[in-house]
């Protein structure tokens, strides 16, 4: 009766959670899509999005999504062995159990006529499972807080979602260990399928019950004789049997069940059965309840993110689709921190402190800030000030095991913040930014056309101040392709075009650490002269102090994961000033 009352209480309570979600999904706007669209047109375009993916050869891309990528997790599988050991043992675990024992009345009983949780290989396998899940998470909980792995950190919700498995499986097995040796548990089965009427057959078959299935009995039965024995086995024969293998098959149950035997009369006093039952079953529906708004609902949203960027393609979608699209992958993500320590600009955050460098915080961060919770404005600066510095190198798209488009979320999320009036550094923004970020009201001509110039032009301006010349051709410094004789030195255009900012040069560099604000007494750091090259700003890092300090030590060359010849870049820009100044002389004498 309480049982069927909370059952669908959590149900219900979950339901509306997920319309909640669902509307949340409809209504994100954190990103520059679907600002001005309601939520009728972007569900819309969501069911015919579906369609037309279903009527499409797309859809053939799903089954192989679901068995490799969802069913055995192959992203994780290539990134880490252990990680993915820890997930397959929990999700597989789970699901069986969830399977096969939650919804117990509904596929065993009908699956297996001679179901019974009780016998083999039923109660083998249930134990088997819930070991399963308990060593994954062992391992999880391993990895989080012993392994010391760089960049990850937990948060509140990694850590109930470890509670909360935790927890059903803990008590699953405590409720196991207090039923086998429970005399009560006994007394009543014994009531409802044998019924007998003298006390004798009763204790010999307690007595049966004590030396072959664990039972602790507050009768004393150290002396019972053989033909007791006996009689027990028969009665056992005739009325348990069926239902009933050895408890030493439930392997985790009987440990436990050894364990607490010493106990069998403070338990059996307490109610111990009755309180592992409650805990075991509330945190089962709680966990039910409240599932929309936890981690645990990536069992949910991951796959669905998974399917999503199997089947959509972003040139050919529509920004309503997108957007919504970007509201599932906030709640896919799963804390995992793939991202972060693939991140080529998180080095930053080792030196700054600000977790929002962090993709995987970032995304933490944008989860709250997308659902409107409040945001204090420090916190907004810091996302800033990591979603501006993010290089768009798209290492953690490449990585995501729940398949989320960061880098596009990335893109939009910036942009949104910079119309609503950013202040960030020209130089650490990426190409895609530029113009969004201080094109729009600069320039006539429309965006797209030519970003990328008309970003190097406003910093040009903005960094030369109003001295900067466009001109048509790039100083021959840096050679094009209709100069193949500036090969010499192995700088062709490419040699800059790999560069994605991950400051590795400039981390490593002594000159720069030499000094307490390196960017005023050098003028220009390393990276950035290797990105503004990349944007044929050659007159802007001519001047640079950076050059000229540079001590040739060949560590930026060498550290640089992209093979950018930077000291040899740096050589050549001294031999170019050099030259024009001996020009500038001999013309002048
Ligand atoms: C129709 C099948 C059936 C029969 C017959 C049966 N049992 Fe059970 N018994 C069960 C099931 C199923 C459970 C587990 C109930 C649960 O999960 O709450 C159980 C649980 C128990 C438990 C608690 C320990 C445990 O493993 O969960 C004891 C003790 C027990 N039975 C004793 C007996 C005895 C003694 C007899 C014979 C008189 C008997 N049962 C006959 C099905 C049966």
């Amino acid at each position: 009766m309480a049982f069927d009352i909370l059952l669908n209480s959590s149900l219900t309570i979950l339901g509306v959670g997920l319309i909640i979600k669902m509307i949340q999904w409809l209504s994100y706007k954190t990103g520059i899509r679907a600002e001005n669209e309601s939520m009728l047109q972007r569900l819309a375009a969501a069911l015919k999005g579906v369609l037309s993916t279903v009527f499409s050869l797309r859809f053939f891309n799903l089954p192989q999504t679901f068995v490799l990528d969802i069913l055995f997790l192959r992203r994780t599988f290539k990134q880490d062995l252990l990680r993915w050991i820890m997930h397959m043992l929990i999700f597989w675990g789970f699901i069986l159990l969830f399977f096969m024992h939650a919804l117990e009345s509904i596929v065993s009983d009908n699956l297996f006529s001679y179901y019974y949780s009780t016998i083999n290989p039923f109660m083998f396998l249930r134990d088997l499972f819930g070991a399963m899940v308990l060593v994954g998470l062992l391992i999880a909980v391993f990895r989080r807080f012993f392994m010391k792995i760089q960049r990850m950190t937990s948060n509140a919700q990694d850590i109930y979602a470890i509670l909360i498995v935790g927890i059903i499986i803990v008590s699953g097995f405590g409720l196991e260990g207090t039923k086998i040796i429970s005399y009560n548990e006994f007394l009543n089965m014994e009531d409802e399928f044998a019924a007998l009427d003298y006390e004798e057959d009763i204790f010999a078959l307690e007595s049966y019950w004590v030396k072959n299935y664990g039972l602790a009995s507050p009768n004393n039965i150290s002396n019972v004789s053989e033909e007791v024995l006996a009689l027990g086995e028969e009665i056992h024969n005739d009325t348990c049997i069926d239902c009933h293998t050895k408890p030493t098959a439930a392997f985790g149950g009987y440990a436990v069940s050894r364990a607490f035997k010493p106990f069998a009369g403070i338990l059996e006093f307490i109610g111990a059965v009755n309180i592992f039952y409650w805990i075991h079953i509330l945190a089962c529906f709680i966990g039910l309840a409240i599932l929309p708004f936890t981690k645990m609902f990536h069992i949910v949203t991951t796959p669905l993110s998974l399917f999503t960027s199997a089947v959509m393609k972003r040139e050919n979608a529509s920004p309503l689709n997108i957007a919504t699209r970007q509201a599932i992958e906030l709640d896919a993500c799963v804390h995992c921190t793939t991202c972060s320590s693939n991140c080529s600009v998180a080095p930053a955050f080792d030196i700054l402190g600000n977790e929002n460098i962090m993709p995987s915080e970032r995304m933490m961060a944008l989860r709250r800030f997308s659902t409107k919770q409040k945001i204090s404005s420090q916190d907004f600066l810091a996302i800033q000030e990591g979603i501006c510095l993010c290089s768009s190198c798209e290492r953690c798209t490449v990585v995501c095991p729940a398949g989320i488009n960061l880098k596009e979320l990335w893109y939009d999320v910036r942009e949104h913040f910079i119309r609503n009036g950013s202040i960030v550094t020209p130089l650490v923004l990426t190409p895609y930014s530029y113009n969004r970020a201080y094109s729009r009201d600069e320039f006539e001509s429309p965006l797209q056309d030519s970003p990328a110039r008309e970003a190097k032009s406003f910093i040009g301006r903005k960094y030369n101040k109003g001295k900067f010349v466009e001109r048509d051709k790039p100083l021959p410094l840096i050679p094009d392709k209709d100069q193949p004789d500036k090969k010499d030195m192995g700088l062709t255009q490419d040699t800059f075009a790999y560069c994605f900012s991950c400051e590795n040069c400039t981390n490593i560099c002594p000159v720069v650490m030499n000094y307490e604000k390196p960017e005023e007494a050098l003028d220009m750091l390393p990276h950035q002269i290797m990105r503004s090259l990349g944007l044929g700003l050659t007159d802007l890092v001519l001047g640079a102090n950076m050059l000229w300090d540079c001590v040739t030590c060949y560590q930026c060359q060498e550290n640089c994961p992209q093979n950018v010849k930077v000291t040899d870049i740096f050589f050549e820009l001294k031999n170019q000033i050099s030259k024009e100044c001996f020009k500038n002389h001999e013309n002048e004498s």
